[in-house]
């Protein structure tokens, strides 16, 4: 096998080691050092996308000075493959596509086929998701669907035009994304969730017409707290409205009562109407984080696996497929890497007396 160096360490840059040195998993499933079992793999496609939505790339940073990701060093459909079959061997059972926006990313209905084919131990497809800005999914859900994705989730943060230009800093029109998305659940790409970041002072006098718009139409429109993702979104705790004061919001207009999590890990807090007119979920990484249950691994666009969406630090998994490294090297370094794994974040917001370097959203994904 070549000189490949194999980052196993956490976080900060990572000490080399040799993929023989991975924890061995005797028969059991793969678990970190918190006992969290690897579940879902993000696959960040792109680091580019047509909004700039503040909160995520603002376009004082992200303007034409700014350097994108070059082709090249994005990983070809074959390597992205060929990691998420490794992964599905270590326990993966949901792919989510995410950017950036992912459905910039020329042909990717040929790597949902590719991923579409991947099967686990016991012979089963793996879930496929994507999540996306909504802007070219009427044109694209069709093939989406026809290519093996499963389901999709498509971000919107107002039903008013003006509060969604604002949000997106694009001038693409509420239609569009509502087209998008009622496509998406004709052609079978269904339940469509929706998400929302709620900024408060900002977008929050559209939870109500949201929550009205989305009730009896079988999507699942989910809030989400304004997150410290990144460096550049200027995030501050004022600007937070707390899952908790979101669901007093609409609770008051439309009664809701809880639902039971649909398995361990999922991120959004789950509720319905009691008049069964639909069901709705909250997302509060901020004020009640979910990081005991988080069973996610982020792969970013060139090939580097983040453990934490606020992690500083990926580690490189592209050198080991561009190696001469074999399946069950890049196995025993990918296992390695996550038995190592303790990230929890969100649990620990606050407690960092220095500010932190972090990775941003739209490079990383959701
Ligand atoms: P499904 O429930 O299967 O549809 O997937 P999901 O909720 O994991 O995926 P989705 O991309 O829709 O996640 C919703 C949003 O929650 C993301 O866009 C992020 O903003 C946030 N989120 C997802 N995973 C994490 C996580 O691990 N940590 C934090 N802090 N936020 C997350
Ligand atoms: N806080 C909360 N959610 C965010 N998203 C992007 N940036 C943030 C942030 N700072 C959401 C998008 C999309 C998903 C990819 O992540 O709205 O739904
Ligand atoms: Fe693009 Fe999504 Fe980021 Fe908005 S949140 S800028 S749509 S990647
Ligand atoms: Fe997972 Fe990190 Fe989010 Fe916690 S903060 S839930 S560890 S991604």
């Amino acid at each position: 096998m070549s000189k490949v160096i194999f980052l196993t360490g956490h976080r900060e840059a990572a000490s080399p080691a040799s993929a023989e040195t991975a924890v061995p998993r005797a028969g059991g499933p793969l678990l970190d050092t918190r006992h969290r079992p690897l579940h879902d793999l993000r696959i960040s496609v792109t680091d580019r996308c047509n909004f700039r939505c503040t909160y995520c790339m603002p376009r004082e940073v992200f303007d034409g000075s700014y350097k994108f990701m070059p082709h090249a060093a994005l990983l070809s459909f074959e390597e992205i493959t060929r990691i998420a079959r490794v992964g599905i061997g270590l326990g993966v059972r949901k792919i989510r596509l995410t950017g950036g926006e992912p459905l910039l990313r020329k042909n990717l209905e040929t790597l949902i086929e590719m991923l579409a084919q991947l099967r686990t131990p016991e012979g089963l497809p793996v879930d496929i998701t994507l999540t996306t800005n909504g802007t070219l999914l009427a044109k694209k859900a069709q093939s989406l669907k026809d290519a093996g994705l499963t389901r999709v989730t498509v971000s919107l943060d107002a039903l008013d035009d003006v509060m969604f230009e604002r949000m997106s800093d694009s001038q693409v029109s509420v239609k569009t994304i509502l087209r998008g998305i009622d496509e998406a659940a004709r052609v079978g790409l269904a339940p469509v969730k929706v998400n929302m970041v709620v900024r408060k002072g900002l977008n929050d006098d559209q939870l109500i017409p949201m929550a009205r718009h989305f009730r009896h139409s079988g999507h699942i429109l989910r809030f989400i707290e304004f997150m410290d993702v990144g460096t550049t979104n200027g995030w501050n705790m004022k600007e937070v409205l707390t899952g908790a004061e979101i669901l007093k919001k609409i609770g008051s207009e439309f009664p809701l009562e809880p639902v039971h999590a649909g398995y361990r890990g999922e991120v959004a807090g789950r509720w319905r109407y009691l008049d069964q007119a639909g069901e709705i979920g909250v997302i509060t990484s901020v004020s009640q984080p979910f990081c005991s249950d988080c069973t996610r691994a982020r792969l970013s666009p060139e090939g580097k696996l983040f453990l934490c969406l606020f992690a500083a630090n990926g580690h490189d998994l592209r050198a080991i497929v561009r190696s001469d490294a074999d399946d069950e090297q890049l196995a025993a370094c990918m296992a390695g890497i996550w038995a190592r794994r303790d990230d929890r974040y969100s649990e620990l917001r606050g407690r960092a007396t220095t500010p932190q370097k972090k990775i941003e959203m739209s490079y990383i994904g959701g």
